[in-house]
């Protein structure tokens, strides 16, 4: 071993047998790999680490979204979020997101038609959301019909060409709202409004949402660009539990329609995506300010979770929550003022003075606003989650596609530590122990 690699390394006495091992590190990381060559003996499997819910543990290498928990920093592609909330498109920080850079304007411009050209979906699509229960919730719709999606595209499977690959990145960017504008028309009963492509991205799904009886539907500008900033702000976030359901699905080698339909069902979560819809029925649960410092008391005290507070990365401020709270002002001056405003704004300040809060370093994250500003614009509150996925899109095609042309990645299959039965023989039944009903059955009696 070098100089260099001997100080770029870690060693590792195992007090078990004094046994040393030098263990290489790269980018702050050592390969867990490299701890299977630590044995007891040679019957031993060798050393591994235990990490459920991936606390400390990095799944892949990455090019596309950097987070600085502490420091409040997000990136996407080296951009910072709140430049891009500022000054891009969806569509551009989509491009941004699946391609690397930032497009010129001829290939924006290629890119937005491309997408805009794929926003219809099929007609038997209609007879499968039609096949849902009135009530179904939007986000099961979504489940179900992104993954129904692999069945009309059976070119997906291919996943090795870049072809295909692009190809289906434009069919999921372009019909995602589609699909979660019909989800929300099937539950009222409504019929299916058709895209109108000489709309923004934002602008026609608005259409496909809201459109009634008149000829064209103008959206609202100011809602408009809201919207397209939510989206900007939840288009990607490193290895979230979504995009792990993405990448780990996608591990398999199956098609990104069946892949992004377990990122849409990790994200329906009320610890993920769902953490949206579960803000607001914190705050109708709540009623009025001044029940709130009797609510913060039973979070305290165990009793449920400040919805839209904490992050597992984020341990200062979540950057998005901070340009989320100033577009909500903005919605309102158009919308007027959500009445769960005051309730949320007081929670938030409370919270933020409050040890308990402060000092396991629980901020306001990206859902504590949104679902205020989503329920201003006329979004009922099980749609909420679908705009996040309408939002992440890009993002869990973008790690999809990285993962698939990674080199180092191999099938997800986590180890485990079994801790339960050695071997034991088969019981046949009239050997086994009696039950309870079994006793109850033959009339005895416990006392
Ligand atoms: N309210 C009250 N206590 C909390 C909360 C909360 N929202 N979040 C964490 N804690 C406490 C938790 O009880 C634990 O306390 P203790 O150390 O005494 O046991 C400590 O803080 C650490 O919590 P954790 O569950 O170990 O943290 P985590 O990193 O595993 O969980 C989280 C992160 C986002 C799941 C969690 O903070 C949470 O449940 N928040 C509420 C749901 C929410 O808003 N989710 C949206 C996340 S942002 C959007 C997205 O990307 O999905």
């Amino acid at each position: 071993m070098t100089a260099t690699e001997q100080s770029n390394s870690l060693s590792i006495t195992d007090n078990r047998t004094g046994k040393r091992y030098e263990v290489p590190i790269q980018n702050g990381t050592i390969s867990t790999m490299d701890l299977r060559q630590i044995r007891v003996d040679e019957e031993d499997f060798g050393l591994l680490g235990y990490d459920p819910g991936f606390l400390n543990t990095a799944s892949c290498k990455s090019r596309i979204t950097y987070i600085d928990g502490d420091q409040g920093i997000l990136r996407y592609r080296g951009y910072p979020i709140e430049q891009l909330a500022m000054s891009s498109s969806f569509l551009e920080t989509s491009y941004l997101l699946i391609k690397g850079e930032l497009p010129d304007k001829e290939r924006l411009a290629v890119w937005t038609y491309n997408i805009r050209h794929h926003t219809m979906t099929h007609a038997n699509i209609i007879k499968f959301m039609d096949g849902f229960r009135y009530d179904a919730h939007p986000m099961g719709i979504m489940v179900g019909t992104v993954g129904a999606l692999s069945t009309f595209y059976r070119d997906a499977k291919d996943i090795n060409s870049e072809e295909s690959r692009k190809l289906q990145v434009r069919r999921l960017i372009g019909k995602i709202p589609t699909l979660a504008a019909m989800s929300f028309r099937h539950s009222l009963g409504f019929p299916y409004v058709l895209p109108d492509n000489d709309l923004s991205y934002a602008g026609n799904f608005l259409s496909m949402m809201f459109k009634m009886t008149e000829q064209r539907y103008k959206p609202n500008p100011v809602l408009e660009r809201a919207l397209d900033v939510l989206f900007i702000l939840h288009a990607d976030h490193e290895q979230n539990c979504s995009t792990n359901a993405v990448r780990a699905v996608g591990s398999s080698g199956v098609d990104p329609y069946t892949a992004i339909a377990a990122g849409c069902a990790a994200l329906y979560g009320p610890l993920h995506g769902g953490a949206n819809e579960a803000v607001i029925h914190m705050l109708l649960k709540i009623g009025s300010v001044d029940k709130v410092p009797e609510f913060i008391k039973s979070v305290k005290d165990g009793d449920g979770r400040l919805m839209g507070f904490g992050h597992r990365v984020y341990k200062n401020y979540d950057p998005r929550a901070k340009i989320i709270k100033e577009i909500a002002f903005q919605v309102f001056e158009e919308t007027g003022k959500n009445p769960l405003l005051e309730i949320a704004l007081e929670l938030e300040r409370i919270a933020l003075e409050d040890d308990y809060f402060v000092s396991r370093k629980l901020y306001p994250n990206v859902d504590f606003y949104s679902g205020l500003i989503y329920q201003a614009m006329g979004f009922p509150m099980d749609m909420f989650p679908v705009l996040f996925a309408i939002g992440r899109i890009p993002g869990w095609l973008s790690q999809w596609i990285e993962h698939v042309k990674d080199g180092e990645q191999k099938i997800a299959r986590p180890r485990q530590i079994y801790l339960g039965e050695a071997e034991r023989d088969y019981i046949p039944m009239e050997k086994r122990p009696k039950t309870r009903l079994d006793e109850q059955r033959a009339g005895i009696c416990r006392l």
